[in-house]
């Protein structure tokens, strides 16, 4: 069974359509890059899969789940998520914050001690600086942030 299935995609913004047809398979525990020349639409496949840009056409499986056109905070809950080109941290809260505050979801609540364990074996240095505002960090670190918020 493939992680993510995507099927004869088709979205974009009001009449200009910008995907024509997608098809996508990621396996559990491969990665996999969308590559294409600016504007090409690699974005906006990224967002039609976060659920902020609605499908016009085709089909998304998540394990197996039929997910096509859910609302971003319901495929939260089913286990995707986008770290977001140019990070979108809260500047103004501490590194901490920015963690708890990605747990807000019914899925990693109750999982939140635990995540920040697994992400702070990942990425010590955010253990050290979780008092730090996250808007203070270096660009790497705070893409550090923003991939521990996503995990
Ligand atoms: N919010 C939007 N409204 C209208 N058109 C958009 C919007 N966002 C992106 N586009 C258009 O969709 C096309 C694909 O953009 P995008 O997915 O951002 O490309 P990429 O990420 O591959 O550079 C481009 O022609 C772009 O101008
Ligand atoms: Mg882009």
């Amino acid at each position: 069974m493939s992680l993510l299935e995507v099927r004869n995609l088709h979205a974009g913004y009001g009449d200009a359509e910008v995907l024509f047809g997608i098809d996508l398979t990621v396996e559990r525990g491969e990665v996999v890059a969308i590559v294409g020349s600016n504007g090409a639409g690699k974005t906006t496949l990224l967002r039609t899969l976060s659920g902020i840009v609605t499908p016009t056409a085709g089909q998304v499986l998540f394990i197996n789940r039929d997910v096509t056109g859910l609302q971003p905070h319901l495929l939260v809950e089913e286990g995707i998520v986008m770290v977001p080109e140019g990070r979108r941290l809260f500047p103004r809260l501490s590194v901490r914050r920015n963690l708890e505050i990605a747990a807000y979801s019914k899925r990693a609540r109750p999982k939140l001690a635990e995540s920040l364990r697994d992400v702070h074996e990942l990425f010590p240095i955010l253990k050290e600086r979780s008092d730090q505002l996250a808007g203070t960090l270096s660009g790497g670190q705070q893409q550090m942030v923003a991939l521990a918020r996503g995990l």
